[in-house]
């Protein structure tokens, strides 16, 4: 499996101009106007590029973009694979092998989420501190995993303490409310019932979302240091839950965006 795919990706992506990036940052459901801030923009849609999974996801825009912003190389994905679309978990983190091999050191990652703890409301943003898969599988459960790192990889601190503590001092410094806790990973798409919140909650989870967490997975087997922030998009109260409202979900990951954009283009320049 798959180290050939990754190169052939890999050099169609540098023939492109994607020279070098350091960060790697991957744009969440309703979240994807990082990509006006980068600078000298080339970008690739993820159909173009050899052995990339195909995109399908409409309100996803499905492209790579390379550039800069506040001076520093990155490459964004705009729109990630899920497993609800019927990808596997080898599809939706080869992308971030593709990073990986294109040279990226750091790695960003956002979505949208539900607001399991009840203490934090639509429209806040949480700093991801550890998580929870739920997803029922992992994307390291394949034949030849050893080729690519350690069978049994390390998830004592899955999310980098340092890019942390740096995210939480940029909220305060810009008077940005930061949340942190808990994500939990679920396949969906349906949304969750009334006892799985109530189950969520007592499993330790503050936030409930779709992704995520297969990426994180690889990006520590691959030894990359990440920093991962949910936009709390409803608040998930299993005695006084309301049918769900994707269009609200969407339009308040989109009033939130520029919140996230702010923290993330002031990290890239920290770093
Ligand atoms: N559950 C799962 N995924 C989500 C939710 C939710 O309530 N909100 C946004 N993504």
């Amino acid at each position: 499996m798959m180290k050939k795919q990754l190169e052939e990706s890999v050099a169609y992506l540098i023939s492109k101009g994607f020279d070098k990036p350091e960060i790697g940052i991957v744009l969440g459901t309703g979240l994807g106007k990082l990509v006006d801030e980068i600078e000298d923009r080339i970008e690739a849609h993820y159909n173009q590029i050899p052995f990339f999974p195909l995109a399908t996801v409409e309100f996803h825009a499905g492209k790579l973009v390379f550039g800069t912003i506040a001076g520093k190389k990155v490459v964004v994905m705009q729109g990630r694979f899920h497993l609800y679309e019927g990808y596997d978990f080898l599809d939706i983190t080869y992308p971030i092998r593709v990073m990986h091999l294109l040279g990226i050191t750091k790695l960003f990652i956002s979505n949208a989420a539900g607001a399991i703890n009840l203490n934090y409301k639509k429209g806040d943003m949480m700093l991801i501190e550890d998580h929870i898969n739920l997803q029922g599988g992992s994307p390291l459960a394949f034949k030849n995993v050893a080729q690519f790192g350690e069978r049994f990889a390390d998830m004592s601190e899955p999310y980098d303490l340092d890019m942390r503590l740096k995210l939480e001092q940029l909220a305060a410094e810009h008077n940005i409310s930061l949340k942190k806790g808990v994500y939990a990973s679920v396949v969906g798409p349906q949304l969750e019932t009334k006892a799985e919140y109530r189950m969520l909650k007592i499993l330790g989870a503050d936030a409930v979302g779709m992704s995520t967490v297969p990426e994180v997975i690889v990006a520590n087997h691959l030894g990359l240091p990440i920093v991962a922030v949910s936009v709390l998009t409803d608040e998930c109260d299993p005695d006084n839950l309301k049918p769900v409202d994707i269009a609200e979900i969407i339009s308040i990951a989109e009033n939130t965006e520029p919140k996230m954009v702010k923290l993330f283009r002031e990290l890239i320049k920290k770093l």
